[in-house]
């Protein structure tokens, strides 16, 4: 110090402090200016991500209409003519943006082992590339809340007329339908009727075989599939009721369809449309069926089972009219769906 005053006169040494604490000053004072921009740009950024969360989960819409995340399980029972509406789903699907896959289970065993179910529970909850999804497979109803997910997926599920379902599956054995034409069935060439098998007693045609649309509908619990058993009948109601977003019957399938785009447009806009005009791809008829005399019906009639599962399937025929009274008005003949019927008003407090 003492040195650098000898060589340096008292006016430059004056100046030389003054410039460095100016030089002191307009660094420091860029520094906040740096911090400042800094705040908002981590603000902007801040506010853009919570736009884009709430714009992705879409707090203000209900779980049906969520886009993204929604995942449909259409738990298909064989023979309900399941093909016609699933062959929609596949039509729509690039355009409507979501995906569709065939849940192919070994040994069409409706029944998943312990270990199968919390793997599918796990994957379809956690599989976000193929959200927004629609799974669709012969498997019996799945309570996703026993596995601990939060994200349940929504079901739907069609039904019909239980003898009718199962005179169909019986020729569908038989002689196959004009979907899959080559392939050849487990009782190809057999050529005993329907009839023939209810009068001789036959395997393929007992009353315990109409025991499918319960416990579909019943699940993953053992009194599911005791055949004729009440409490099945009384869980499947349960389920129908409080698990499935939807059922239809086969019998009216288009009025299924209609509902289903109104309710879920993300999914299904457009589907009515190609319901109506589409080809025979919607369509898959099964060969050969001849129609039954008195005595098979009385004879299925009489058995406890047809009973229970015809209790089953008149009751989803009552929900689903019900649903359907209540969604869509006639008008010449024709039906239309309804326009929203409720608004909001004295919202508080108000906005300035
Ligand atoms: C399910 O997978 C098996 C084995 O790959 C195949 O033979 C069968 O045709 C598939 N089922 C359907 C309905 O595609
Ligand atoms: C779900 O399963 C499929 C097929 O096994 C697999 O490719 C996919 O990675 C799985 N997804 C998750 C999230 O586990
Ligand atoms: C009829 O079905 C075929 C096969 O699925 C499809 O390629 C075609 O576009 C359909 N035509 C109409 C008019 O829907």
């Amino acid at each position: 110090m003492g040195l650098w005053k000898i060589m340096m006169p008292q006016k430059i040494q004056l100046l030389a402090v003054l410039v460095f604490g100016v030089a002191v000053m307009l660094i420091e004072n860029q520094i906040q200016k740096l911090d400042e921009s800094r705040a908002k740009l981590e603000s902007v950024l801040l506010k853009r991500e919570v736009a884009e969360t709430e714009r992705r989960v879409g707090e203000d819409q209900p779980v049906a209409a969520r886009g993204d995340n929604t995942v449909i399980i259409y738990n298909r029972v064989p023979k309900t003519a399941s093909t016609s509406f699933t062959n929609i789903a596949y039509d729509l699907c690039r355009k409507n943006q979501f995906h569709v896959l065939h849940v192919n289970i070994s040994r069409n065993n409706p029944v998943l082992s312990l270990q199968d179910q919390i793997r599918f529970v796990k994957n379809i909850t956690s599989w976000k590339e193929k959200k927004p999804g629609f799974y669709h497979g012969h498997m019996a109803y799945l309570d996703f809340a026993k596995y601990g997910v939060k994200d349940k997926p929504l079901y739907i599920n069609v039904v019909r007329d239980p003898i009718e379902r199962l005179v169909s599956y019986y020729y569908f054995l038989r002689s196959g339908d004009d979907y899959r034409r080559g392939l050849r069935r487990r009782k190809q060439g057999d050529k005993q009727t329907f009839d023939e098998c209810v009068s001789s007693g036959g395997p393929d045609c007992k009353p315990e075989k109409l025991w499918m649309q319960i416990p579909f509908f019943c699940g993953h619990v053992s009194e599911c599939w005791n055949v004729g058993s009440r409490w099945a009948l009384e869980q499947a109601k349960y389920n129908l009721m409080n698990q499935y977003l939807l059922v239809g019957v086969t019998e009216e399938l288009e009025d299924f369809v209609m509902i289903l785009e109104a309710a879920l447009p993300r999914f299904f806009k457009g589907a009515t449309e190609l319901y109506r005009t589409g080809n025979k791809s919607h369509l898959r008829k099964t060969n050969d069926k001849k129609p039954l005399t008195k005595e098979t019906m009385e004879k299925l009639r009489q058995s406890d089972v047809w009973k229970l599962e015809n209790e089953f399937y008149e009751f989803v025929l009552k929900y689903f009219q019900f649903v359907r009274a209540h969604a869509v008005r006639k008008k010449d003949g024709e039906l239309y769906i309804l326009a929203q019927s409720f608004f909001y008003e004295k919202i508080h407090p108000k906005a300035n």
